[in-house]
């Protein structure tokens, strides 16, 4: 095979006829897929919002990326994000640059479609940090002793029951609730998001919902009940409660499998609010995946956003290899709403002195995940200090929360 660099590339989005192609590729990076889960198809490869692109070399396909279209929640506003996924290059031909190339690709038709951030759950941070993207958040997995949770205090108000398929919408409207107050969730509205109601309940044992006094649905979880009697465990796919007498008697419920189970693993983010009526400590990390951001049309991300202090703050991106952050802005917050605009070099009033911010500085700043100090220590942002404390204020330090793996 000849070498990515000192051969011809082409890059172009694939279609149903690459499917075969991308599926040896996929599977010789990820391995083969759990025979429990339906054999990829090149109708399930082509699904709605999933935009691929590959590199070719001498007609072969040498590296693969996807891009979806999702929206994720910031401030309480759907950002347009492009999610990145099914990352890989052919092993002979790693360490030449492709990613690069692809990523330029992926990026710059998710731009066309509007999506203002990129987020991607790393195999290895260290291979996207050098394309802007910074570790944000992580979608963890933890375990808590099942008999521990029967300790929970009872519910005052609060009862479960079996979701049937027609509490499923209310079920999407509590993660919808939920999801708008966080920082960084999936608003599962977009068209990547295609399970039914009815698929929505497949392959668990059950979903959960907590109805309050006046019976309306203020919690779910989605569990699977796994094999075995002693050590067995019980895996909450994702719980979430609107209220804390909700998240009592969703917790307490599981605390009921004491006798049955060892363990209860549930999948979460930051510092899940549901925690808090635990009256126990116990909280280990069983796995912990990473989430990555990049802020790549930085006007567009950084416009509509609700901001509490009327201001005006000049900045300059400097430092991204794919060529899209790079310049000098202004973000100027009226009435308590952001636009942000791209400056030329000579509009740019005072350009020498203002603050200067890597891209990885500028996706840890707009998650809210470290404050100007710290990113000075980590050498993301230089030059004028004037700013540091509206810009701490303005987008301020927060915890990101996802509940999509992709
Ligand atoms: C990850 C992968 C796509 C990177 O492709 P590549 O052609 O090796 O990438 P590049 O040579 O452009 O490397 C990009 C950067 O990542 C770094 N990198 C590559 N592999 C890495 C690893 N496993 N751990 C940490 N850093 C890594 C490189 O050192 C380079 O950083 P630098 O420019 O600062 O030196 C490729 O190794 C691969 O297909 N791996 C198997 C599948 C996989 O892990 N996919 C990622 C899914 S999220």
């Amino acid at each position: 095979m000849p070498n990515a660099a000192d051969a011809d590339v082409v890059i172009r989005t694939l279609t149903a006829a690459d499917f075969g192609e991308a599926d040896r590729l996929l599977t010789e990076a990820f391995g083969p897929r759990s025979p429990a889960n339906p054999p990829p198809t090149a109708e399930s490869y082509m699904r709605p919002g999933r935009h691929s692109c590959g590199a070719f070399i001498d007609g072969d396909l040498v590296a693969h990326a996807s891009g979806n279209e999702f929206a994720s929640w910031f401030r309480g506003v759907e950002v347009p994000t492009c999610g990145v996924g099914g990352v890989t290059v052919v092993a002979e031909h790693r360490g030449t640059g492709l990613l690069q190339s692809l990523f330029t690709s992926v990026l710059g038709e998710a731009s066309a479609r509007g999506e203002t951030i990129s987020t991607l759950f790393p195999t290895a941070p260290g291979v996207y940090r050098r394309l802007g993207y910074e570790v944000v958040g992580s979608y963890d997995t933890v375990s808590v002793p099942t008999v521990l949770l029967a300790s929970v205090a009872a519910p005052a108000a609060t009862t479960t029951r079996r979701a049937h398929l027609d509490d499923i919408g209310a079920v999407r409207a509590v993660y919808d609730t939920w999801a708008r107050a966080q920082t960084g969730p999936l608003t599962r509205r977009t068209t990547s998001f295609t399970a039914t109601d009815a698929e929505l309940s497949e392959n668990l044992t059950g979903i959960t919902v907590a109805e309050d006094a006046d019976g309306q649905r203020v919690g779910y979880a989605m569990w699977n009940r796994n094999r075995g009697l002693h050590g067995a465990t019980l895996d909450v796919e994702e719980l979430i409660a609107l209220t804390p007498d909700a998240a009592r008697a969703l917790w307490r419920m599981f605390g009921s499998f004491a006798s049955v189970t060892e363990t209860v693993r549930l999948r979460t983010s930051g510092h899940d609010v549901t925690r808090l009526v635990l009256p126990f400590t116990a909280w280990d990390m069983v796995e912990r995946l990473p989430y990555m951001l990049r802020v790549h049309d930085v006007a567009g991300a950084l416009t509509g956003l609700p901001l509490a202090v009327d201001t005006v703050v000049s900045f300059r991106v400097a430092g991204d290899v794919l060529g899209a952050m790079d310049g000098y802005y202004r973000l100027e917050i009226v009435d308590g709403r952001s636009a942000c605009e791209r400056l030329s070099a000579v509009d740019a009033k005072g350009a020498e002195n203002l603050p200067v911010l890597s891209p990885q500085g500028l996706a840890l700043l707009y998650a809210g995940r470290q404050s100007c100090g710290n990113l000075r220590l980590a050498g993301h942002l230089t030059g004028s200090t004037a700013h540091d404390t509206t810009l701490d204020a303005l987008l301020g330090a927060g915890q990101v929360h996802v509940r999509d793996f992709f």
